[in-house]
């Protein structure tokens, strides 16, 4: 089996290649990857030299490039996108072009290379957002996104379905809640608030820090992709969740503990706009029928996750620095 993935330099492709490799060592991988500002090839140092895995730098959105991929595999998976909230606020052009562009153009490849089994990364975001006493999203609910990331994605899956009812394309979908782990770039939640703190300085808390997501950890996540891959129906959708349903502020207190550190590290700032309040995940269908559950507990996911923080400094701070910077100037600037 020869996999197309696109999108793998990333923090879950990354760690998707690395547990599949493992996994199924007579297999062969394709990464294609742009490397925007959260692409990083020393997320796969450890495997760039496994001869049953290829790099190449490119564009999902050229179509010459990935029809040239998507010949030589036999299974395409998108992990690709431009994926953090706060930037799809401050300019939502590279996520309609990427997230939307980019999948139909996959999906016009895949189409025209006879019909070749596509599974499409998503996010529980697509949703929308519930209220405290909602019952979590399911396979069933309704798409309501509401930030221009969110609807980027909803626009994604869409696409995706359509090529199933309209082409026959073998697809299938997951919807994950939020994935924490080692590689996540530094701009989200948790790795910004460890690093954060490694850095002696404080972490920024949106609104009153009530706002609740559910955590997966990332192996828990790619173990349901791979699970979706062998068993999966096809035309079928799978939302998978952490069952650790958390308010940012515990998060944050967790992550203060960690450090030794109490309330007086946390500045609370003006929230994010149509900040959603809170994301659930029914995952009873993927339980039931592929036998899928998470097996991470929080706590144990979440220290390890602040020791690889400690222990790979090197690889943070080489992201904090430059562009990156640049990029929370103008955010800071802003609120
Ligand atoms: P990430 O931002 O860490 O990585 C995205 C990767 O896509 C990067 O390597 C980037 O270089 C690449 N990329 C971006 N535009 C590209 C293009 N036009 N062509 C080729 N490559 C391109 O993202 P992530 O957190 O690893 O998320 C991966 C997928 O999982 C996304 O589809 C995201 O929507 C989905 N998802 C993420 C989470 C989460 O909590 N991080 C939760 C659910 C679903
Ligand atoms: P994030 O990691 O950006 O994921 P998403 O918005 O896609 O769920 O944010 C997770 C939660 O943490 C979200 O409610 C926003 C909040 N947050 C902060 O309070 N401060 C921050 O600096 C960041 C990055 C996020």
């Amino acid at each position: 089996m020869k996999l197309l993935i696109t999108g793998g330099a990333g923090f879950i492709g990354s760690n998707f290649i690395r547990y599949y490799l493992k996994n199924h060592p007579s297999d062969q991988i394709i990464n294609l990857d742009k490397l925007t500002y959260a692409g990083n090839l020393e997320n796969l140092k450890d495997v760039e030299k496994n001869p049953n895995y290829k790099f190449i730098k490119g564009d999902i959105c050229d179509f010459d490039l990935v029809s040239k991929l998507v010949k030589e595999a036999d299974e395409i998976i998108n992990f690709a996108a431009e994926t953090h909230v706060d930037r799809s606020i401050l300019d939502s052009g590279d996520f309609v072009r990427t997230n939307i562009e980019g999948t139909r153009t996959l999906l016009d490849a895949a189409k025209s290379n006879d019909n070749k089994r596509f599974h499409h990364i998503s996010t529980d975001e697509v949703f929308g957002s519930l209220e405290p006493k909602d019952a979590p999203f399911s396979e069933k609910t309704s798409y309501d996104p509401r930030s221009p990331y969110s609807a980027s994605k909803a626009a994604s899956d869409h696409l995706v379905r359509s090529y199933y009812h309209t082409f026959g394309l073998p697809i299938t979908i997951s919807n994950c809640s939020n994935n924490y782990g080692p590689f996540q770039f530094p701009e989200k939640l948790i790795p910004f608030f460890i690093t954060n703190l490694l850095e002696g300085k404080k972490v920024p808390l949106y609104g009153d820090g009530l706002n609740v997501r559910d955590w997966i950890h990332v192996d828990d996540h790619n173990r349901g992709v791979d699970l979706i891959l062998q068993k999966g129906k096809i035309g079928e959708t799978y939302c998978l969740g952490g069952a650790s349903e958390k308010t940012n502020l515990e998060i944050t207190k967790f992550i203060l503990n960690e450090f030794g550190k109490g309330d007086e590290m946390i500045e609370y700032i003006k929230d994010r706009a149509g900040h959603d309040r809170r994301y659930a995940i029914d995952f009873s269908k993927i339980k039931k029928e592929l036998g899928w559950e998470p097996q991470v507990k929080f706590a144990d996911g979440l220290k390890q996750t602040v020791e690889w923080y400690r222990d790979n400094q090197d690889w943070w701070k080489k992201i904090k620095s430059g562009e990156y910077q640049d990029y929370y100037k103008k955010q800071y600037e802003k609120r």
